[in-house]
């Protein structure tokens, strides 16, 4: 099969790989659309170097094919599986969605929403599980700030919000200020004008970066600063380091940091799918490039110009 194969960190180029067996609780994917994401692109060059250490391997990636964001149709099952069979549209979560064919566990992966392209529901899985999992706790007519709105995770953290009966306040550069409004917010701030004002009850952190003490100014007395990532925390943790320091200065204000680690499982992705068939959520998908192009789309995500999120269609 047609695979972007990786040996070492920061190298990747188009190859031929055999069609992995699917295992145990396992699936094999006829891969449809790969989703691309920030993950992507920490994953293909090994940066911050923290990844190398949680799991991804330390002298160069476990896995010979990037991406992780997967829709495709199943072509074999594994033993014991039950789930799903041949023929069933399927998206998730897998290692290795940049090829024609990949293998998935049944625990990562929930019936294509219906009504979603293959590319739709590849956009999906990590950006709206994130976001789904970070808004967790909003209540109808709260006020809820997303920074990072034009970009995956944020895209979906404003129209999620907007599901929850939340007022919804955007954040993000001119580019994407029509796609913020278009997704449903209430009220939208280029930053790059002037940065946004107001109090929130959650503020979903998406990007930007900014001191914990600006997040909490702009919060109301127990409300959320839910921490999801940026990329200006240098390439050692990658802010990670600030994350942890959360629960310690939780001691000292009522305006609670919550870090957060997104899981990326069936039930989540299956409440995912629950909101687009009811129209609630629908994937901003931006460019869709090519397998042969799909070292490009991981660079369009990673120099910002992703408005919304970008696919690989295989
Ligand atoms: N914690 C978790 O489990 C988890 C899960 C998924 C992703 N992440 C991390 O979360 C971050 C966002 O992921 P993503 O996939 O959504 O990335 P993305 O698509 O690149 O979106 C990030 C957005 O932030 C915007 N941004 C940059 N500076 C900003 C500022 N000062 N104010 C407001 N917006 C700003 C960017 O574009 P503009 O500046 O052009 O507006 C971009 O649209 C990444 O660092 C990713 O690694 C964490």
């Amino acid at each position: 099969m047609k695979a972007v194969v990786q040996r070492r960190y920061g190298s990747a180029v188009l190859g031929d790989l055999d069609v992995p067996v699917p295992g145990n609780g396992e699936v094999l994917l006829e891969v449809r659309a790969a989703g691309v994401d920030m993950g992507v692109w920490h994953l293909l060059t090994g940066k911050p170097y923290l990844v190398r250490f949680i799991g991804f391997g330390v002298r160069g990636p476990k896995s010979p094919v990037p991406g992780r964001d997967v829709a495709g149709v199943v072509r074999e099952i594994g033993p014991g599986v039950t789930e799903f069979a041949v023929g069933d549209e399927v998206f998730g979560t897998c290692e290795g969605s940049f090829a024609e064919h990949a293998v998935a566990p049944v625990t990562r992966l929930a019936r294509k929403p219906q009504g979603l392209s293959f590319s739709e529901a590849a956009a999906l899985p990590i950006s709206g599980g994130t976001a789904l999992q970070g808004l967790r706790g909003v209540q109808p007519g709260q006020r809820v700030l997303v920074l990072g709105a034009g970009g995956g995770v944020g895209s979906y953290g404003v129209q999620i919000a907007k599901a929850m009966g939340a007022h919804v306040t955007a954040v993000c550069s001119t580019r994407k200020v029509e796609l913020a409004r278009n997704l449903g917010a209430d009220e939208v701030f280029d930053y790059t004008v002037a940065d946004f004002t107001g109090t929130y009850d959650l503020i979903l952190d998406c990007g930007g970066g900014r001191p914990f003490s600006l997040l909490r100014k702009a919060t109301n007395d127990r409300g959320r600063i839910v921490l999801v990532g940026a990329e200006t925390g240098g390439t050692i943790t990658g802010g990670f380091h600030k994350m942890m320091a959360a629960p310690l200065l939780n001691l000292f204000s009522s305006r609670k940091l919550v870090p957060l680690m997104s899981a990326e499982r069936a039930d989540v992705f299956d409440e995912l799918r629950v909101l687009a068939e009811s129209g609630k959520v629908k994937p901003a998908v931006d460019k869709v490039f090519p397998l042969s192009e799909a070292l490009k789309a991981v660079d369009h995500v990673y120099s910002r110009r992703s408005v919304g999120k970008t696919v690989v269609a295989i």
